[in-house]
């Protein structure tokens, strides 16, 4: 079931073009990654959907219309949270709770039933000031699902920690996406690649590519050739960028990363030549491009 859909979303500052026309759909359920480098679009995309930031134009969609106030059906973790540093985990979640329009016995026991969700409960009566990123971290998470919400927007929830926090994210998304929807941006595709059903990349404000994580990856899978050489080989190179099988031609340094369009074809001819013009090589092989070397080319573009 489709849970929101977003048309011809449309954010300006002044000049500026933050997003510019995005279309897509978040179905009930699934984890949606939000992919680009900084400047892409996300924070602002992200803001709009949780209600925060008026879009210019376009529209947004909640379970099939069109509705004023979204906001009781999202929680929302800002890419810069901010806590109160005096308040204890426990004191903050109840805060928020009663912010959320929960009783004061409702809010105490949602409050510690996150706690243990999200691993504090050893912590709550702790002083915020005194967290580790990760756990600050955990802790914006149980206050976004505090008035439990259908769809959980997180902005670069992991970029700001070091590895071992990180983890400790990452895998309390994976619990979390079992139960409740999730769209979640990043600059690393990784994070993209680990936990997210479909992934939606942005560049300056519009979306370069989306779908299923494993039908993106599968569809811009290219066979490529990778040779590398001892020595220049550039005037050879530069023929074989005007064969019939090559898509495309990457040099850096010693190594050229052929795309090719057929790859039986492709190994047999370059091969021939290299034995019959006795080029230097030092390694010849056959891959695939990976959703890697997609996203860097899109976001290079
Ligand atoms: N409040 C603002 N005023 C003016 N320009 C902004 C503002 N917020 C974001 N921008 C610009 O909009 C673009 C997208 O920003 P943002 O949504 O923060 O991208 P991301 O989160 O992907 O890094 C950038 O060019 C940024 O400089
Ligand atoms: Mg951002």
């Amino acid at each position: 079931m489709e849970l929101l859909r977003v048309t011809n979303l449309v954010k300006k500052y002044g000049s500026t073009n933050a997003v510019n026309g995005l279309s897509f759909h978040i179905d009930e359920g699934r984890c949606v990654s939000l992919l680009g480098a900084n400047g892409a679009g996300k924070t602002t995309t992200l803001k709009m959907l949780s209600g925060l930031l008026e879009p210019t134009s376009g529209s947004i969609s909640f379970q099939g219309t069109k509705q004023k106030d979204i906001r009781q059906y999202i929680g929302y973790l800002p890419q810069y949270p901010s806590f109160f540093n005096w308040m204890s985990g426990k004191e903050f979640l109840v805060f928020t709770a009663e912010l959320a329009k929960l009783n004061r016995k409702e809010a105490e026991e949602r409050s510690e039933e996150l706690l243990e969700r999200v691993g504090l409960l050893d912590a709550k009566k702790r002083k915020i000031g005194g967290y580790s990123g990760g756990m600050k971290q955990r802790l914006g998470l149980a206050q976004a699902l505090i008035h439990r919400p259908k769809l959980l927007i997180l902005d670069e929830p992991v970029s700001a920690l070091d590895p071992l926090g990180r983890r400790e994210v990452l895998d309390m998304m994976r619990e979390i996406k079992q139960e409740t929807t999730v769209i979640f941006s990043t600059h690393v595709l990784h994070d993209a690649q680990e936990i997210s059903d479909d992934i939606i990349i942005i560049n300056e404000g519009d979306i370069a590519i989306s779908g299923e994580l494993e039908n993106v990856i599968e569809q811009y899978r290219q066979p490529i050739i990778q040779i590398e050489f001892d020595s220049d080989a550039s005037s050879w190179i530069k023929e074989v960028e005007s064969y019939s099988f090559v898509s495309e031609v990457n040099i850096q340094g010693n190594v050229a990363n052929i795309s090719v369009t057929d790859m039986a074809k492709g190994r047999h001819i370059l091969l021939n030549e290299i034995v019959n013009q006795n080029l230097p090589i030092r390694k010849f092989e056959l891959a695939q491009t990976t959703l890697e070397d997609l996203f860097m080319k899109v976001v290079k573009a």
